[in-house]
């Protein structure tokens, strides 16, 4: 394999991280992780790996153009996840981070590339783009009907570095990966808040019935398919969208049941509150693109990957503990 030099925005996130961790201990790249450290952002998810002589971390935002482009003009590939993740958050407190950094921050790294080339640019992109499924499952040609501010920025995103690789050919890659879930991920996300409040003996709160199911992939399972488009032969690639999926989908019902018996806590902590808006009802992924361009296949059924998650979060309490103490801190001072 021929050594790279790997940008990786967001990268103390936590797919980033995964990602970042998974280069630096499966393939032999340098890695460049730029990240701004919003309140998302966090240098404990790098912990185990930031003293790593091929690992550079840049405390940096994707909307500032001088450091973009220095950065951009150092590397042979990008992988942009850098974003405003949390659909809740998108919906409740306003759009504009949203699209500053989903929209405007892309925006500027694909500028960079027109100036700067490199050899491919990957897109994490979303599967809330899809909205509902209208057919099951959603191959990569279903109707784009965003239902979040979320999902629209991630869109746009989408749609404009696909627009780069039409107009200019750039060497775009746009994936759109369906709900992840694993360790590092912030307790705010329906997985780890499951986890977190059924340790903490709260109740689990789910919206409306609990029907809504998505297609959940576990985090490492995302890193090696990333790392399966690094290793794919570019021509058969550019300009394409992969879904990244299991075929599967449970629902948010379901996974707190999950939770608690796997923690042994009462089914009685399940509490419903009302509907979430712009709440998109069921998401299952079609993998029949990812296996024949990238040969990729998630490997992880949801039992072992909520077991081993579950078990990070028993073991890593101060981890999320002080995850929840900054968004209340946070939410306070805003208030
Ligand atoms: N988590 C999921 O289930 C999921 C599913 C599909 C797609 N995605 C996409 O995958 C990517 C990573 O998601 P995640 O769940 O790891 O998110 P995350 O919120 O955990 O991490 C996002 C990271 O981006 C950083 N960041 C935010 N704004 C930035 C800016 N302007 N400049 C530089 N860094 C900035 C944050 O500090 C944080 O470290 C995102 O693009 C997200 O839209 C996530």
């Amino acid at each position: 394999m021929i050594k790279k030099k790997i940008l990786v925005t967001g990268g103390a996130g936590f797919i980033s991280s995964s990602f970042v961790r998974h280069l630096l201990t499966k393939t032999p790249h340098d890695v460049v992780s730029l990240d701004a450290l919003t309140y998302a952002g966090n240098m404990e998810n790098l912990t185990d790996v930031l003293g790593h002589e091929r690992l550079s971390f840049v405390h940096g935002d994707i909307r500032d153009r001088d450091l973009v482009g220095d950065i951009v003009g150092q590397v042979d590939v990008i992988v942009n996840a850098a974003a405003e993740s949390h659909v809740e958050k998108s919906i409740l407190e306003g759009a504009r981070e949203f699209v500053t950094t989903n929209v405007e921050g892309t925006q500027i790294l694909l500028d960079a590339v027109r100036r700067r080339p490199v050899e491919r640019f990957v897109l994490i992109s979303s599967s809330e783009v899809y909205g509902t499924a209208e057919r099951d499952p959603m191959d990569e040609e279903h109707a784009l009907n965003p239902r979040s501010p979320y999902a629209a920025t991630k869109a746009g995103a989408d749609r404009l570095a696909y627009a780069y690789f039409v107009t200019y050919g750039l060497p775009i890659v746009i994936l759109r990966p369906f709900n992840n879930y694993g360790p590092f991920q912030h307790p705010e996300k329906v997985v780890p808040r499951f986890i977190t409040q059924a340790l903490a003996d709260r109740p689990l709160t789910i919206h409306g019935d609990g029907h809504a199911s998505r297609d959940w992939l576990y985090v490492e399972d995302h890193a090696e398919a990333i790392d399966a488009v690094l290793c794919t032969d570019m021509d058969s690639i550019a300009g394409e969208v992969v879904n990244l999926a299991t075929g599967a989908d449970i629902s948010v019902s379901q996974i707190a049941s999950m939770v608690l018996d796997v923690l042994g806590k009462p089914a009685t902590l399940k509490e419903h509150v009302p509907e979430r808006p712009g709440q998109v009802h069921r998401h299952i992924g079609s993998t029949d693109k990812a296996e024949r361009l990238l040969g990729w296949r998630a490997r992880v059924s949801f039992e072992d990957g909520l077991e081993r998650t579950i078990a990070w979060y028993q073991q890593n309490r101060l981890w999320w503990e002080t995850a929840l103490r900054a968004e209340r801190t946070a939410s306070r001072s805003a208030s």
